[in-house]
């Protein structure tokens, strides 16, 4: 049996990378979680492997430190830490695979899934040494997550090293943006109400704003962070997936195949940015010394201890697409580090009424806005204009019919790692990204990094828990629109 509400198909997961960051913060505590539904069949094991020499029970007691928070329930805690073992093993050498085999093959039966939380150099040969020792076959899944590359030739390198072991039907590339519960709302706001398609195109709507903001800084990855940058590691994946579902038609389906053509053809759609246009659609900034949840914080370059680096921790650009339903229509993108407020959200604006019968003092007629927001506090705002009650004569308002999830459902959300692991598990690609998805939004970034990486400017410095540098606000202002702030 396989789906999301019910118990899954047996299965043995196995974690290289178990020791690390993303088993620690995200993946154990997803599986107990999931264990505690009650989704996991009775004999579902999970093997950690990694290069610490550590026995199954010292690696059960950094489990149970990592659910540790979220473990309310001491029966379920017992039962969950009794699915784990562990094996060391070096992932990048050839010796100790039949032991991997050997565990394996205790469970023939049971679906087998390879999670690579390791470092990106190391998913070819992981792979490879997988399918040496006969163990990609059959119904085998190979989960990775980004970086896939950082640029169209690196991540084709990649995906050619994992595509001649699995299938592309059996890797399942992490977008965890996908697996949040108000990422796939948008699909449930689109396709499952009529009123919004007919209106979903340039002829109703007059711009979108995609804001991911973070008050975080750089958190002790400055080394990775800065081979990356904030348009590597969050445009290039996570921002254009949603412009993806903003954007795509109607799939005739919520097959994976269905999903990513749609996606696909916006990622080919997207009008190329670079070379002499990347200044003019495009600024990048680097966070100073400022304020982060009510205290100093130091400056990008004094956490790196590099005062040259150009990398930028914000990124804001006009995107366009040519296709019929969305030409004239920007979409808006934003994302940095140290800004001024923890938010992501969507917003769909909508065009002005063509002409006011309304008198003068009536207010300002606004233009309706879609405001779905990722997090914090999921949610929907549909923004109206309606006559103020209170007033006396014809006097209009601009308010939100507003649906927080918290407070309409009042269920907890699950983390988008615990959705995504049981879709791996049951076998459904859906809300994975495809190798050709991820190589056309490395196509549209190239020229862009490019650009920047010939120009003699730096990124345009802010001040840590501001909106990021007055660039960004410039880019938009330019075409006489602001970006959206939703009021207090
Ligand atoms: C990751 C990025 O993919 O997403 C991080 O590498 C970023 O830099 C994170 O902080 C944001 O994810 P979330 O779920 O906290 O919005």
């Amino acid at each position: 049996m396989s789906g999301q509400a019910g118990v899954v198909d047996d299965f043995d997961l196995v974690v290289f990378g178990a020791t690390g960051d993303l088993a620690r913060r995200k993946l154990l505590p997803a599986l107990y979680h999931r264990d505690e539904a009650g989704q996991a069949p009775p004999g579902a094991r999970i093997l950690g492997v990694s290069r610490r020499a550590l026995g199954a029970d010292a690696f059960r007691e950094e489990a149970r430190a990592a659910v540790a928070e979220e473990a309310k329930d001491a029966a379920t805690l017992a039962r969950f830490l009794a699915r784990l073992d562990y094996l060391a093993l070096d992932a990048g050498s050839d010796s100790g695979w039949p032991d991997l085999a050997a565990w394996l093959a205790q469970r023939p039966e049971a679906v087998r899934v390879f999670y690579l939380a390791t470092a990106p150099e190391l998913f070819g040969p992981i792979c490879r040494r997988l399918a040496a020792a006969g163990l990609a076959e059959g119904s085998a899944r190979v989960v990775v997550e980004k970086p896939i590359g950082k640029s169209l030739a690196s991540a084709q390198a990649v995906n050619a090293a994992v595509g001649a072991c699995f299938r592309e039907e059996r890797v399942y590339r992490i977008d965890h943006y996908l697996g949040k519960e108000t990422v796939q709302n948008l699909m449930a706001l689109r396709f499952g109400n009529a009123l919004f398609e007919p209106l979903w195109r340039s002829g109703a709507i007059d711009h979108v704003q995609i804001t991911v903001a973070e008050t975080l800084g750089v958190e002790g990855r400055a080394g990775y962070y800065d081979t990356a940058g904030a348009l590597r590691d969050m445009v290039q994946n996570h921002m254009l997936q949603l412009l993806c579902l903003v954007a795509m038609e109607p799939p005739a389906s919520l097959s994976a195949n269905a999903v990513r053509d749609e996606k696909l053809k916006v990622l080919n759609a997207l009008i190329p940015i670079g070379g002499a246009n990347a200044a003019e659609h495009t600024v990048r900034g680097q966070y100073r010394a400022g304020a982060a949840a009510g205290g100093p914080v130091p400056g990008y370059l004094e956490e790196l201890g590099n005062d040259a680096s150009r990398t930028e921790t914000f990124v804001a650009l006009k995107a366009e697409i040519a296709n019929w339903r969305w030409a004239g229509v920007p979409f808006y993108l934003r994302t940095g580090k140290r800004l001024a407020t923890r938010v992501s959200e969507i917003v769909v604006e909508f065009r002005p009424i063509p002409f006011s019968v309304f008198q003068e003092d009536a207010g300002l007629v606004e233009p309706n806005r879609l405001v779905i927001r990722l997090q914090p506090d999921e949610g929907v705002k549909l923004w109206l204009m309606i006559k103020d009650p209170g007033h006396g004569g014809m006097h209009l308002r601009h308010v939100p019919l507003d649906m927080s999830f918290a407070r309409a459902f009042g269920v907890r959300n699950p983390d988008a790692y615990e959705r995504l692991l049981i879709d791996v598990i049951a076998g459904n690609q859906t809300l994975f990204m495809r190798g050709d998805e991820v190589e056309a939004a490395w196509r549209w970034i190239d020229p862009i990094l490019a650009a920047w990486a010939a120009s003699p400017e730096r990124p345009k410095p802010y001040t840590s828990g501001t909106w990021g540098p007055s660039a960004a606000i410039a880019l938009i202002e330019r075409d006489c629109r602001s970006w959206y702030e939703a009021p207090e």
